[in-house]
């Protein structure tokens, strides 16, 4: 099989070499986790430039590259660099860097790369499908574990370290995000932070949350009540929960993004809350918690099995509550497999 840095060596021109900065991009193509590389490829070579503290790391972490232990990473790798051309990563890559890059080597010319890892990224590998499955695994076994300690009077910080110290203790590396704990009026915004607000008998509660596993992130949202619903908040989790549902039910290989989307759209404007829905529909998930493919009205490309995406509506109603349902899925070529096996309905907690 083709290795990743073999794919970008194949997209490549002979006179030129590809200057990776992104540290995203650098561990995806020879695995190296740390702070302070670069990669250089050309058509026939790929070499890892990082300095002394990182040695010992390169040694277990990197594949399928040379290793340089250099002082100035720049000025090594670029000085007697041999090509035309070096294209960069101009996503990443600052004005600061590239006007320091054009002084070490005046020779070469530099220009934005129309080579994009992050679309190397977008389908993923089942070595790579496994750590996510792992990921969402151990995010929705905390999530069950916690929800069933929630009670009347904890706090929205006190609910988000009890759910960020369980996603650890079950073997995650870190937390994917800021974990989002919203109680009450507070479930009506979309990426609230948790405060020391007590969580009360009637309030929704909305818990977005995730849990990362070797550089592979998780997603997961689900809203819950504490006591009986009302009328209100039964009406609002029903719309969310079939604008999810009907959404997740069109994805597979094939299907075009816009219209995953279109699904919930349809949905939303049929049960009266198009309005109060004002975010993207979902996003990649990989070594980054938000990724490609972003489904929204633009992605005209069709979605790839392998690609990993979240289906996450919501519904917020300004100082009452809001609902929000998520799911990280796999797309599959008959269809996709939930990551993130949790129950839909409506539990009544505390
Ligand atoms: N789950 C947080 C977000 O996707 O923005
Ligand atoms: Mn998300």
């Amino acid at each position: 099989m083709q290795s990743r840095i073999e794919k970008v060596q194949k997209a490549l021109n002979t006179d030129t070499c590809f200057l990776v900065t992104n540290p995203t991009n650098i561990r995806y193509l020879c695995g190296y986790s740390g702070s302070n590389g670069i990669l250089l490829v050309s058509k026939t070579e790929a070499t890892f430039f990082t300095d002394a503290r990182y040695e010992l790391q390169t040694q277990t972490e990197c594949f399928d590259v040379t290793i340089r232990i250099e002082a100035n990473l720049f000025k090594a790798a670029l000085e007697n660099e041999k090509s035309a051309v070096c294209i960069f990563e101009s996503g990443h890559l600052t004005v600061a860097m590239l006007e320091n890059v054009k002084a070490i080597s005046p020779n070469l010319r530099f220009e934005s790369s129309e080579i994009s890892i992050a679309a190397m990224r977008v389908v993923k590998d089942s070595a790579e499908v496994e750590i996510i499955r792992n990921a969402c695994q151990i995010s929705t076994a905390a999530l069950e574990s916690v929800i069933s300690q929630v009670r009347v009077g904890l706090t929205e910080k006190q609910v988000t370290h009890l759910l960020e110290r369980t996603m650890i203790d079950l073997g995650a590396d870190a937390i994917a995000f800021e974990t989002i704990v919203a109680s009450g009026p507070n479930s009506a915004i979309p990426h609230h932070q948790p405060t020391d607000r007590a969580i009360s008998a009637g309030d929704l509660l909305k818990i977005d949350f995730g849990a990362k596993v070797s550089g592979y992130h998780s997603d997961c949202t689900r809203t819950f009540v504490v006591g009986k619903p009302s009328d209100w908040q039964s009406d609002i989790h029903q719309a969310v929960l079939l604008a999810q549902s009907n959404s997740r039910n069109v994805v597979k290989a094939g299907v075009v993004g816009a219209e995953v989307l279109e699904q919930t759209t349809v949905s939303l404007t049929g049960s009266g809350y198009l309005e109060n829905f004002r975010h993207g529909l979902g996003h990649g998930v990989g070594l980054e918690i938000h990724e490609d493919p972003f489904l929204s009205r633009a992605l005209t490309a069709t979605l790839e099995a392998g690609t990993v995406i979240t289906i996450e509506p919501g519904v917020y109603l300004a100082n009452q509550g809001g609902v929000r349902i998520e799911d990280t899925i796999v797309v599959t070529e008959s269809g996709y497999e939930n990551l993130t096996v949790f129950a839909y309905e409506l539990q009544e907690i505390g």
